[in-house]
């Protein structure tokens, strides 16, 4: 694999263009629908000034934070993404390369890697789930992830199951067995980089759902997994309190958007929420996170924390988010184009991108810590909020 120092993460995406087979990079690419959702999630972020300040600069800068009852070195942590084709160590590279930034992982239950191999390597990792299934096998998921030393547990409730994109969305195979392979080999041959990492380790790209299951039940395939969560009746917010009263530690509701889901989410006892719109893949339509971010904060930012999720490509998008409200941030394709580019180290690669940005956007607003970012250190165009 490279070595080379990635810059930015625009370039550690053309690096994951390049890299993986068409239909894996453009299932990470994801959006739906017309994809106004993940456009203006980034679009947002660009319309937001910096109000620089020159002179009195602090000599060094705390980055470090607290949040879901853990430290963190800096406050970006790792957002849960499922079926990650994209490197044969998937979800342990993350994991690691989390852990050795000294931040926290977030791991989907629908990731192709078990939680207890995740754990393993960074003790801060957060078990995502979703209302999937009967309460006694949501319930086992927890617990499951408990016994391997899971330390938090995020649901996310914004999915939508919505149907197509106007660019097309990829084939994906219900399994790698030799059919799926065989159509699948034009792609891989095309990038034959990918293929031989896969080759190397021995593995083909997994395309089950081993946290789905308790340990020593055969995973479901991915789109058996779906199916049951499709199945699944939604859950009212009793069934979120009494989700949150069956773990016994910190516990983030991700997808919050409106102001009032923020204040029932206080309600039913959750450490954290994560304003999101699950960056784009869902309801096409709903504003930028940023957009939405203010209001959320004003509302409960003293009651609960407040992280946030969707758009983050550069150090200043950290400093922005912070600044309007957020704790902490998650970043998803951020991280997984790093792991595209270049395995664990690319993770740590764009890790590393986004404190140096965060730090050097601090130096250049005057601070000495990320505490004493507020929404004076930025230029917020009229019209910007959504206020929802
Ligand atoms: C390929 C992909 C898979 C995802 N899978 C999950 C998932 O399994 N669970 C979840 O809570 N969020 C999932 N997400 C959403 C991310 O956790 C996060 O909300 C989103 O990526 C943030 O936007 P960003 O990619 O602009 O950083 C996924 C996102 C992508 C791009």
């Amino acid at each position: 694999m490279a070595q080379k120092w990635i810059e930015t993460v625009a370039e550690a995406q053309r690096l994951a263009k390049k890299r993986l087979p068409k239909s894996v990079y453009s299932a990470l690419l994801a959006g739906s629908e017309r994809g106004s959702t993940l456009d203006d999630n980034l679009a947002a972020f660009a319309e937001l000034g910096l109000r620089p300040a020159v002179a009195g600069h602090a000599v060094s800068r705390d980055l470090s934070t607290h949040v879901m009852g853990q430290d963190i070195s800096f406050p970006v942590f790792i957002s849960p993404t499922g079926v990650q084709a994209v490197n044969p160590e998937g979800e342990v590279a993350v994991a690691r390369a989390a852990a050795a930034r000294g931040t926290a992982m977030g791991l989907s239950s629908f990731a192709s890697r078990a939680v207890e191999d995740v754990a393993a390597v960074n003790p801060q990792t957060f078990f995502q789930v979703y209302w999937l299934g009967t309460k006694e096998e949501m319930v086992a998921r927890m617990n499951r992830a408990k016994a391997a030393g899971a330390v938090g547990v995020i649901i996310t409730l914004d999915w939508s199951f919505s149907y197509g994109r106007d660019w097309g969305s990829p084939s994906i195979p219900e399994k790698m067995d030799l059919k799926a392979m065989a159509t699948f080999a034009p792609e891989g041959i095309l990038r034959p980089k990918w293929l031989i990492e896969f080759a190397k380790a021995g593995k083909i790209p997994d395309l089950t759902a081993p946290n789905i299951n308790p340990p020593g039940q055969p995973a479901p395939t991915f789109f058996q997994a779906y199916g049951l969560w499709q199945q699944t009746p939604p859950p009212s917010w009793d069934d979120i309190a009494w989700l949150r009263s069956q773990w016994d530690g910190p516990f983030m509701i991700k997808g919050v958007s409106r102001v009032d889901d923020a204040k029932r989410a206080v309600d039913a006892g959750v450490t954290a929420i994560s304003v999101s719109n699950h960056g784009g893949n869902n309801l096409d339509g709903t504003p930028g996170v940023i957009r939405m971010l203010p209001a959320v904060a004003e509302a409960v930012g003293n009651d609960i924390e407040i992280v946030m999720d969707g758009g983050i490509r550069r150090g200043s998008d950290v400093a922005k988010a912070l600044a309007l409200g957020a704790k902490a941030v998650m970043i998803g394709r951020a991280y997984l184009w790093g792991l595209a580019a270049n395995g664990q180290a690319g993770v740590e690669n764009v890790l590393d991108i986004l404190r140096m940005g965060l730090d050097s956007a601090l130096l250049g607003l005057g601070h000495s810590s990320i505490k004493e970012l507020s929404p004076d250190d930025l230029i917020i165009p009229e019209g910007f909020r959504r206020d929802i």
